[in-house]
Order: C-alpha cells, then sequence, then structure tokens
C-alpha cells in the first residue's frame, strides 16, 4: 500500500480513479485512495429530494441507462437531468463508463462500458467511505467537492452551494485545516461560500475556456492581474486547464503562459486540470513524458488527474 506523501505535489484523482473504473463510483474512489492520492475529487449536483449525489454532469445520459429504465422523462434538450429524479430512482440506475452522444466510449480501452455493477453514489456515501479508508489504512486522504451548476441550481430553486457546505461541515471539513477543498468554475458562488455562508475552507477558483459553455465568470478576465486579484481577496488557489498554464499546441510548445507565476505571486495555488494518459498531445504520449515538460515550467502545485498511479509513480521516481 503507498505511504501518504506529504510532499509539495498535490495529487488530486479526477473523479476517481477513472482511467480504471468508471467515474464517480465508490470503487473508483477506493481505488483511487489505495493508488496513494492526496485528494479524490467529487462533482456533485442535486437530486428533486434534495439529496447531494457525486456526478459530474447535470444530467444522467451519458453515464447511466436512464434512457432505457425511465424513457420519457427526458426533458425537451433530450436530457434526462438528475434534479428531476429522487434518489430512490437514481439508485436503480447502473453506472457505465461515459458514453459520447453516438454510444461510443468516451474513452476507448478504459473499462468495458456494458458492465452494469456501478451505481451513482450518494455524496455522504462517498465521504463515509473515504473516512473510513483513512481509518482503517491510517491514511488522510482528502476530498476535492465541486458543487456542479450552481447559478442553475438557484434558477431551479435549490441552493446547490449552501447544501454543499452543510454536509461537509457534517463530515467535519469546516476550515483550511481540514482535508476538504471546495471548487467552483462559479465565482459568485465561492464568494457567497466564503461570504454569506461563512466557510472558512479552502477555496480554488476553476478556470476554463469562455468558448467552452454557457457561465456567469469571465474566464478571461479571471486570468489577468485584475482578476487574479479579485480571486486572492477571497480564495485560496485556483484550477486552470492545463493548457492555460503551459504551451502544448502552438509555436511555444512547451514554453509556461506565466499564469502560474501570476498566480503564485498573489499567494494563490495553482491545481491544474486534467492530466489523462490516454488523453495527451502526440509529442508527449505518456504520463511521465508530460510530468517531465511540467516540471520544467514554474511549479505546479498539484494536478487533476485520471491516472494517479502514474503521476505518483513519476513523483517518487524523482524523489517527491
Ligand atoms: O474540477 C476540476 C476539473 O474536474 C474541471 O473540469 O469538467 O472535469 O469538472 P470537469
Ligand atoms: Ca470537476
Amino acid at each position: 500500500m503507498p505511504t501518504h506523501r506529504t510532499g509539495e505535489f498535490t495529487v488530486i484523482a479526477h473523479r476517481g480513479a477513472s482511467g480504471y473504473l468508471p467515474e464517480h463510483t465508490l470503487a473508483g474512489a477506493a481505488m483511487a485512495h489505495e493508488m496513494g492520492a492526496d485528494y479524490i475529487e467529487q462533482d456533485v449536483v442535486l437530486t428533486r429530494d434534495d439529496e447531494l449525489i457525486v456526478l459530474h454532469d447535470l444530467y444522467l445520459d451519458a453515464v447511466t441507462d436512464v434512457a432505457d429504465r425511465f424513457r420519457g422523462r427526458q426533458r425537451d434538450d433530450g436530457h434526462y437531468y438528475a434534479i428531476d429524479f429522487d434518489l430512490a430512482e437514481i439508485r436503480t440506475l447502473r453506472v457505465h463508463e461515459r458514453l459520447k452522444v453516438n454510444g461510443d466510449p468516451a474513452f476507448p480501452g478504459r473499462f468495458p462500458p456494458d458492465t452494469t455493477v456501478f451505481r451513482v453514489p450518494t455524496l455522504r456515501e462517498e465521504i463515509a467511505l473515504i473516512q473510513g479508508l483513512n481509518r482503517s489504512t491510517g491514511r488522510d486522504v482528502g476530498v476535492y467537492v465541486e458543487p456542479k451548476s450552481p447559478a442553475w441550481h438557484s434558477r431551479e430553486g435549490k441552493d446547490l452551494m449552501a447544501e454543499t457546505v452543510l454536509l461537509l461541515a457534517e463530515f467535519g471539513y469546516r476550515d483550511r485545516g481540514d482535508r476538504a477543498i471546495l471548487q467552483s468554475f462559479d465565482l459568485e458562488s465561492l464568494k457567497y461560500a466564503r461570504h454569506e455562508l461563512n466557510s472558512d475552507l479552502t477555496l480554488v477558483q476553476l478556470i476554463g475556456e469562455n468558448r467552452w459553455r454557457e457561465s456567469p465568470t469571465d474566464f478571461d478576465y479571471l486570468r489577468t492581474e485584475a482578476g487574479l486579484a479579485e480571486i486572492a481577496a477571497f480564495a485560496d488557489g485556483i484550477g486552470p486547464w492545463l493548457p492555460q498554464t503551459v504551451d502544448l499546441s502552438g509555436v511555444n510548445f512547451g514554453k509556461t503562459t506565466g499564469l502560474v507565476e501570476a498566480a503564485h505571486r498573489r499567494g494563490l495555488l495553482v491545481h491544474a486540470y486534467t492530466l489523462r494518459a490516454d488523453q495527451l498531445p502526440a509529442e508527449l504520449g505518456t504520463i511521465e513524458a508530460a510530468m517531465e515538460l511540467l516540471a520544467a515550467q514554474p511549479r505546479l502545485d498539484g494536478v487533476f488527474t485520471d491516472h494517479p498511479d502514474q503521476v505518483i509513480h513519476y513523483l517518487e521516481s524523482k524523489g517527491y
């Protein structure tokens, strides 16, 4: 069993050990724990009956058999939203590897998508699992929680951020000394957590690309000096998309963008996402090569990865 590392580089198991087991399953969380991840990530949404479940999308389509079991319950856009189902209904679903709209696996070569042994966990269940493993193994793996689209939940009449902060507190996660990090792409919702919910948890502002999604937050602005100053006034770190920290496609391949340095000057941690062994630029090919390139940059403080074992293997080989 890997020993818990207290090194400076934080390994965050992205949606569990999702390179090996379907994302956001208890099995995947247990595997990430065994691999020695420092934190295990949970994306969370609310059900109709106000249970926090661990799910990346607002809807259930891409990772469950909801369309087979509840035909007709989709909204006009064709999606089966978790918020339209009670937990008892969601518990009947089978979770599988993420599929694309055409039914092909999003990541060919990962766990067989036709396996039916996995279920959607609640956040309560997953934290109980991690805390139980911490006790039985003597390790102290943290939780790294992202309430998904709090503004959308608010329009649906639900306070996702408040429910999340309350549940974390119930499990003993209340301040920066605890092994929990709260992350969001939504600047206003993180400010709400800090200033109105009075959470003293470590807060990480995620930064995406404006072109990806409809978002209440201007990500281009967040990467400016003014944006970073605004984040640093209430939060502890940023979670940028990896190519926002180092050029991975252009003529400056391998060169820093300057974002890590700028964030560090503001005292902000930088946890970049997402390192996947099966979705690397062709020039890199392996996690080891990617980590070599990252090691040559101003030091990230950590990385979200679908393959925590490979990142840890690299770090241990370099004496971290
Ligand atoms: O939360 C960090 C990373 O997971 C952000 O992207 O879309 O996988 O939640 P996403
Ligand atoms: Ca996430």
